[in-house]
């Protein structure tokens, strides 16, 4: 029996670059088919092979370092293998065969409309016969010699007739088998249907298997560690010292739409913009006005809704941004607020939402952590902690936090200097020392998180929107059949 082994690799990807050296000889080292690269692009391939790899489907996924993008390929089976499937043939026969029919019914009708003409003809000629007989037979002593031969001649005209009748008797029996033959056609193309219905319903099903094969590829190449930040690009300059803007975070979400909320203390104004250039020039955006108050910055905008922690409370309220409406509130059970344990750099920053790959998280404390950071995994719909970790870092000496797959990161400050310092992994329930730097330009960062959709970081920095790339050390898993 086949036995799945999996071995594991890792793949270098980067959302900036990643080096020639490292794209070529990564794969190899650890043992990953590279299956190509395109001539002048440094993309590359790494083929995830998924078990039950039939008819010539194939997975792959690829990360350019050019765009900076993860895209996951499809190599479907060659168009014309289905010419060879027998069902494929079987249809073409009976195509072929309804062609010709048609063809010889086409010559038939032809054919017989001008016999008809032709007995139209005739039967003007046979009355007229009729009638020079019938009188001929009244009164013979008119019928002459002369009268005689031309009736002859006129019967003769007739004859013609004759072999006319033939074919039409012949072609009679032809419509007969034309009929049964068109039965016939008629009853295989039922069945030929039947089969098609099925293969239907078979690719369909093949489809959404290879949906969540893509998926699943798309999320293990997007995931990894972080091994860098970019140099950070400054969007727009707008409002005060502290604030928030983002975009959805979640992955398969399409909305272009970009948030901004300015200030900690009481804001109830958010801003919606249609898209990133719509923000970065001030145009086509419009304003929401909450129905409660929100403290500190750490809101996010998953699948559609914002969530906030309501203003001098622990509760964190789901404001649907299409309707306009508050779907769910609820208590982050025991989680401290009213700025007793924010960052460090204060502004009530106690709770702080966020989204990685795999869904929705709150970053806080409680008395009883004894002021160490939690991160607790949060149901998007009921707003219920699902489940939650003790990082074991003081939250008021961390200067932000954002989630990449699962692992949280931690900067050591929010001022000038700052960098990633803190790592703590909830797979392993494990924490590490780091020191990832990036450039804090306008020296003062009041919120930072990171979007798996943009795979991206966005900050506020000191009345700036800035936005960061990333580097990910991805780990890809493989599934070989032995
Ligand atoms: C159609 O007609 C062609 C030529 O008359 C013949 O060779 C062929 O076998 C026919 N095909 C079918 C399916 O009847
Ligand atoms: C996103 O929201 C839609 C309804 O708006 C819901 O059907 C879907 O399950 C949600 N997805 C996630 C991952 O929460
Ligand atoms: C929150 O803090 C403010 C200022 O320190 C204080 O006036 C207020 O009573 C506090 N509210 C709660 C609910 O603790
Ligand atoms: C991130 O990378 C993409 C693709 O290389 C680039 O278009 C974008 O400007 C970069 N953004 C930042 C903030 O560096």
């Amino acid at each position: 029996m086949a036995v799945p082994m999996l071995k594991m690799g890792l793949v270098l990807s980067t959302m900036a670059m990643v080096t020639n050296w490292m794209s070529q000889t990564l794969p190899k080292l650890v043992g990953l088919d590279q299956t190509g690269a395109r001539p002048g692009t440094s993309e590359k391939f790494i083929s995830v092979v998924y078990p039950g790899q039939d008819e010539g489907w194939q997975v792959f996924g690829s990360v350019s370092d050019v765009g900076g993008k993860c895209v996951c390929r499809l190599l479907a089976p060659l168009p014309n293998l289905c010419q060879r499937e027998p069902r494929h043939t079987r249809l073409r026969q009976i195509a072929q065969h309804m062609q010709n029919v048609s063809q010889y019914l086409e010559m038939l009708d032809w054919r017989t409309s001008r016999d008809l003409q032709h007995i139209r003809d005739t039967e003007q000629k046979i009355i007229s016969v009729e009638m020079r007989v019938k009188t001929a037979l009244s009164n013979p002593r008119t019928v002459t010699a002369e009268v005689l031969q031309d009736l002859e001649q006129s019967v003769l005209e007739c004859i013609p007739l004759r072999a006319v009748l033939a074919r039409f008797k012949s072609e009679v029996l032809k419509v007969e088998v034309l009929k049964r033959e068109m039965d016939s056609v008629s009853t295989s193309l039922t069945q030929e249907q039947r089969h098609a219905y099925s293969s239907v319903q078979q690719l369909e099903q093949r489809e959404i298997l290879l949906q969540s094969r893509l998926h699943a590829c798309a999320s293990s190449i997007g995931c990894g560690k972080l091994l860098g930040i970019s140099s950070p690009v400054t969007i727009r300059s707008l409002g005060s010292r502290f604030g928030s803007w983002m975009m959805d975070a979640m992955i398969s979400s399409s909305d272009e739409r970009v948030w901004s909320m300015d200030g900690y203390f009481k804001g109830k104004r958010v801003f919606e913009y249609r898209s990133l250039r719509d923000f970065a020039i001030g145009r086509n955006f419009e304003v929401h006005q909450l129905p409660h108050p929100w403290s500190g910055t750490g809101h996010v905008v998953y699948n559609g809704s914002l969530y906030y922690n309501k203003h001098q409370t622990n509760v964190i309220v789901r404001y649907h941004l299409l309707s306009h409406s508050v779907l769910t509130q609820r208590p982050l059970s025991h989680a401290a607020y009213n700025n007793t344990f924010p960052y460090s750099w204060g502004g009530s920053s106690d709770i702080d939402l966020m989204a990685d790959e795999s869904g929705l998280w709150a970053v806080y404390t409680t008395l009883m952590h004894g002021g160490n950071m939690v991160l607790g995994r949060l149901d998007p719909v009921t707003l219920e902690l699902v489940q939650s970790w003790d990082t074991g870092f003081p939250k008021r000496s961390a200067g932000e936090a954002f989630i990449v797959c699962g692992s949280l990161y931690v900067t050591d400050s929010h001022l000038n200097g700052a960098k990633i310092h803190y790592v703590y992994h909830t797979d392993t329930h494990m924490y590490e020392y780091t020191h990832i730097p990036f450039h804090n330009q306008y020296s003062h960062i009041s919120m930072m998180d990171y979007n798996p959709r943009e795979k991206a970081l966005y900050a506020w920095n000191n009345g700036h929107q800035v936005i960061y790339n990333i580097t990910l050390l991805q780990e890809v898993k493989i599934f070989t059949e032995v």
